[in-house]
Order: structure tokens, then sequence, then C-alpha cells
């Protein structure tokens, strides 16, 4: 979703400040604006721009070079919307399950081994329910990442996304799901390309005497190939951290779930 962006200032091509708000036509391809009927107003102005748009003034004219302008993205709803924050987080994670060019559809897995060593990994996003505070992704039952969720239940999934500069923490407590409805649901729903990973061989992580000394099954029409090594798996969250990076000022919030509801504060980012 693109922010609405407004002018706030230019540099003229002396080098001065030409302190325009909201005036002139924007090119966001170049960078540049073409100002029709430039208004004069040099210090104050700009001052009173960088003011009204939360930049200590000053901070506006450095690195704007002449002949550019500066633009400034409005502040997003949530920004100091506690609860608004965590749909937003929500928000981007129900997008991520179906827009897979979203950083949101591949978060980083962190699991813990049974010696205590943190474990990460990508997985694709499968589901993510913001009512039921659940999240779920789909794994090989013979990999680390199910051995160690099967061991401990102990998982966390990670995304930063630098276009919505939003980083999302949840923790939470992951369960394997392998021969129940919820995994038969999930297989059913999977495409053949995916379905057919799963029959992989040898098990995933097997050493190998050369880089291409596995097997991989041919498509499957009974769409049963595989379906014995496919777990769904179900993140319950604990836990989620938001940080929003804002020149303005950060804003960062640390939301609880308990047996149905969130709590949350602002923290310092
Ligand atoms: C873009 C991308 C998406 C991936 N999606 C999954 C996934 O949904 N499930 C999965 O088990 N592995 C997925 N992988 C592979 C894992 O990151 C990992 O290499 C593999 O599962 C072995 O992890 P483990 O040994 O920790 O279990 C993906 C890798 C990439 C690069």
């Amino acid at each position: 979703m693109a922010m609405p962006r407004r002018l706030i200032d230019t540099v003229d091509h002396a080098g001065r400040s030409e302190g325009f708000e909201d005036e002139g036509a924007l090119h966001e391809r170049t960078g540049r604006a073409s100002i029709r009927s430039p208004r004069r107003g040099i210090g104050a102005a700009c001052r009173k721009a960088c003011l009204a748009n939360g930049f200590p003034a000053g901070v506006l004219q450095r690195g704007l070079s002449p002949g550019r302008a500066l633009f400034v993205d409005a502040l997003p709803s949530f920004y100091d919307d506690l609860d608004g924050f965590r749909a937003e987080g929500w928000r981007r994670l129900a997008e991520g399950v179906t827009n897979r060019h979203s950083p949101f559809h591949t978060p980083s897995l962190a699991t813990v081994d049974a010696a205590g060593r943190p474990r990460l990994r990508t997985v694709v996003l499968r589901a993510a329910d913001a009512g039921a505070g659940a999240l779920r992704f789909h794994c090989d039952r013979r990999s680390d990442k199910a051995r160690e969720i099967a061991a401990n239940g102990l998982a966390a999934l990670h995304v930063y996304d630098g276009r919505a500069k939003l980083q999302l923490r949840i923790e939470g407590r992951a369960h394997l799901h392998q021969d129940d409805a919820v995994a038969d649901a999930a297989w059913g729903a999977a495409l053949t390309m995916s379905r057919i990973c799963y029959g992989v061989e040898p098990a995933p992580g097997t050493a190998l005497t050369a880089g291409d000394a596995y097997t991989m099954p041919d498509e499957d029409p009974e769409a049963r190939i595989g379906r014995e090594n496919f777990c769904a798996v179900v993140l319950s969250a604990e836990r989620m951290d938001l940080l929003y990076l804002d020149r303005r000022g950060h804003r960062r919030a640390v939301f609880r779930r308990g047996t149905e509801t969130w709590t949350g504060t602002w923290v310092a980012p």
C-alpha cells in the first residue's frame, strides 16, 4: 500500500531552500519536483515545513542536492494506535499467505535443538488466523525442525519488511499435525509440486556422496506419495513484538496472548 506523499521542500540550483509546502508537481520516478508558480519563502517557511512534518528544523536540508525535492511519507494510521499496530501485524501476515512477493510469505522460523542451540531456516507461511493467534507452515516429518518441535515445541517466526519498515517477531508453541484433519486438509490444498518434495529420498539433511545423489518422485495422480512424511505445523502465538521504523520516531510494541485475548504495551525501541 503506497503511502500519500507530500512535498515539503525543494532546493534551488544555487543550493537555497525554497520552502514550499504542498506545492508543485511531483515526479516520483525521477525524484524531481517541478514548481509552476514558485512562492518565495526561505528559512522560516522551510522551518515551518520541517516542524509541521515532525522533523527537527534543519534535518530537512541535509542531503538535498540542488534541483531535488524531499518527499515525506504520511505517518501510518497505526503509528500511535496500539490495537491498530497489532492488527497491522496480523494484516501483513494474512497478506503474506497469499502474496508470494511479500516478505511475510517467507518468514524465518527459529527452533531450539536438544543442546539448547538456536536453529533458523526459511519457511512458507500457509495460514494466519488473527482470531486464534495461530500460524501454519508445512515441513517434512524427517527434518531437524520437525524433531525439534516434537521435542520441545518452542518456536518463533521473524520477518522484516524493508518497504513497510516493519519487523515482526512472534514466539509461541508449535504443534506437529501428521495424521489428523489439520494435516489432511493442508495436504489436500497443497500443490503437486509442493507435495512431491515430501517424497525426497533419502530424508532431508542426510549426507550424500554427491550433490545430486537423491531422488524425487514423479508427479503422483493419487496424491499419496510423500503424504506419510508431510506435517502441518501450527504455531500458537504467545508473544508478538512489532517494530516500525520512522525517522520521526520508531514505534515498538509487545503483545502477550492470554487464553483468548491480547494485552499489549508500547516499549522503547
Ligand atoms: C524460500 C524458501 C522457502 C522454504 N519453505 C520451506 C517450508 O515451507 N517448509 C520447510 O520445511 N522448508 C522450507 N524451506 C527449506 C528450509 O529453509 C530448510 O532448508 C529445510 O527445511 C531444512 O531445515 P531443517 O534442517 O532445519 O529442518 C524453504 C527454503 C526457502 C529458501
